[in-house]
Order: C-alpha cells, then structure tokens, then sequence
C-alpha cells in the first residue's frame, strides 16, 4: 500500500474486527513506535499509551464502554451507524487488544482557553497508530463514548490522575480487506480559498 492508500482507507473497523484471532503484540509495539514520530507540543513527548490485552481487564474496560454508549445512545434509533457501533460498544471487551492513546496533564486538568496545544501532542499520534495499524495489516476504531466515564477506566487501569484519555483503540486483524475511501463532502464545502466564504446552498 502507497501512502495515499492508507490515508484514504483507514475506517473506523466495527464489525470487521476478528475478535477470535490473536495480535503480535510486537506489531502493535511497532505502531506504537511509530506514532511517537508525530509532532508533539514543545517537544515535551507528554503522550502515554496503555495497550491492554488482559483478557480480564478487556472485559472491564468493555463493560464501562458498553454502559456508556448505552446511556449515551439509548433514543439514537437503529440507523447503519447506530449498529454498527452498538455491535462494537457489545464486543468492546473481546476485540485482542484496546489503545488507550493518554496525554500528561499538569495536575489531571485541562486549562480554561483552548486546550488545542494538548491534545495536539497525543492525537495526532492516535491517528498515526491506526494508519500504521493499517500498513501492517491490522484494523481498529477510534472510539471516544467510554470518556463520560473516564474516570472509571483510569480506576481499572491505575492511571495516575495526571494521565488523561484522548481515545480508545480497539485493535485487530480485520475480517476481509477492501477498505475504500469515504464518501466526503465536496471540497468546496470545507476548503475556504484565503477568505471564509460560505457555501452556496
Ligand atoms: C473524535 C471522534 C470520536 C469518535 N467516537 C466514536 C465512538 O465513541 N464510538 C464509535 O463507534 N465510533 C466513534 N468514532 C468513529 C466515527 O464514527 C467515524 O470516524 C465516522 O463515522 C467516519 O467513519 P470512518 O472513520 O470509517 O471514515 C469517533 C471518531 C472520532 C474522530
């Protein structure tokens, strides 16, 4: 795969995940290793990431996720999106290996004012993961719902209070390929030459 292959067809992989078939670990080291190259605010390598296999932990961190997304999604309805992370948000705690990409926050909280500057030193990196999860043949979601309880996943994990999440990564070989490219709005709606104009309607 060239470059632009795998920035055009890392998905969000749901119902793909092969949740049966192990992960080398040492692949997702090596992703891991990867995304540390992303840029990093002042170059402080503030990013922390937790790769979880312990089947026993899986399933707790699963739990909260599921709980969560329940709560969060409970009047979402029953649309293709809906389902496919339903199926996710049941299987959370099965797919091989869950990335929680974290950022080291002074005291655990996050500044009044953007907070741009911090996230930026660990998200890029999240995504870096899953492209690099991609080029050695693995799928994973970036997923987030597990955040309205944040603080519960830290409890299991024994994060420090100063560790905060920025997602969570379920990792796996993907059930198939053919990944493609997303439908995406046409370019003239989000791509603003010089000045901000707005889109013809
Ligand atoms: C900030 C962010 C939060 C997301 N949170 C979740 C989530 O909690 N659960 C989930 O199943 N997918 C989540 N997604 C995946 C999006 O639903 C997905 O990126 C979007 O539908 C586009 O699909 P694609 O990634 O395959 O192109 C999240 C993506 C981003 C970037």
């Amino acid at each position: 795969m060239d470059a632009a292959e795998v920035l055009t067809t890392t998905r969000t992989v749901r119902r793909r995940l092969d949740l049966n078939r192990p992960v080398d670990i040492d692949v997702v080291r090596d992703c891991v290793r990867v995304a540390q190259q992303a840029p990093n605010g002042g170059d402080r390598e503030a990013s922390a990431w937790i790769v979880i296999t312990d089947p026993v932990l899986r399933e707790k961190v699963g739990v909260v996720y599921r709980a969560a997304f329940t709560a969060r999604h409970r009047d979402a309805g029953d649309g293709r999106l809906v389902r496919s992370a339903r199926h996710l948000a049941e299987n959370m705690g099965r797919v091989p290996v869950l990335v929680l990409p974290c950022v080291r926050v002074p005291g655990g909280r996050f500044p009044a004012g953007s907070q741009a500057s911090l996230w930026g030193s660990v998200l890029p990196a999240a995504w870096s993961y899953m492209l690099a999860a991609r080029a050695a043949g693995l799928a994973a979601a970036w997923t987030t719902v597990h955040l309205d309880a944040e603080d519960e996943v830290a409890a299991i994990l024994g994060l420090p209070a100063d560790v905060r999440q920025g997602a969570l990564i379920p990792t796996a070989h993907p059930i198939g390929d053919g990944f493609r490219p997303a439908r995406r709005r046409p370019l003239g709606d989000v791509l603003h030459l010089n000045q901000w104009t707005e889109a013809q309607p």
